[in-house]
């Protein structure tokens, strides 16, 4: 299967799927949406109201604060791959229950796996404790690891931002970074010679 089949494939089964409590409470999935070429990805919580209502992923005002974070470093939303740890709303926007975010799962790891993104932004604690289990953000933010292959970079969700003011700086701050991560998380399109692994054109050399 190519890449843009596991996408809606996954995207047909979270439709229908009924593998925690979640799916009584919904009016329609949100598997997300994106390039399955995308470089970057970003993982929020789950769906809201307006998620809920049309579908789609940070379509409220975290998604337009989302889209200025973007715009900031010259993306556009539909650049990047964008999705939830879980794929239906929790009820009345309460957090997603560590059985709901278990049930879900299988499905980002198959959006990831298919899409391989070089970088991976976490937008709040529940797609963050995926990577870093025992982390708080406020001391982590910003900071890209190597997780798995690919840069895991946790930032705080762009609705934590709205809600409290001083953070909006600190997100701001956080997103500039990214194009230097995707560059520093792109394959080599030029190798520098390494000198322990030579190459096989610097091989044919000696
Ligand atoms: N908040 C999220 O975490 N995800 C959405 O899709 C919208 C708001
Ligand atoms: Fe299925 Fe995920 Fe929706 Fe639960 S939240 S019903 S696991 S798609």
């Amino acid at each position: 299967m190519t890449p843009e089949e596991v996408l809606n494939e996954v995207a047909n089964e979270v439709a229908v799927c009924e593998d925690c409590k979640l799916h009584l409470s919904r009016k329609n999935a949100v598997p997300g949406e994106g390039p399955a070429g995308s470089d970057l990805m970003f993982i929020g919580e789950g769906p809201g109201f307006h998620e809920n209502e049309q579908g789609r992923p940070f379509v409220g005002a975290a998604g337009r604060f989302l889209e200025e974070l973007l715009a900031s470093i010259g993306k556009k939303r539909e650049e990047v791959f964008i999705g939830n740890v879980v794929k239906c709303r929790p009820p009345g926007n309460r957090d997603p229950e560590p059985e709901e975010i278990a049930a879900c799962s299988k499905y980002l790891e198959r959006q990831i796996a298919a899409i391989n993104p070089k970088v991976i932004v976490t937008l709040g604690r529940f797609s963050m404790a995926r990577y870093f289990p025992n982390a708080r953000i406020s001391q982590i933010h910003g900071q890209a690891r190597q997780v798995e292959g690919r840069l895991v970079v946790p930032m705080y969700h762009p609705a934590a931002a709205l809600h409290q003011p001083s953070l909006r700086q600190v997100v701001q701050d956080d997103f500039a970074r990214l194009p230097e991560l995707i560059a520093r998380g792109a394959p080599k399109q030029a190798p520098m010679p390494d000198k322990s692994e030579p190459d096989a054109e610097q091989l044919s050399l000696f």
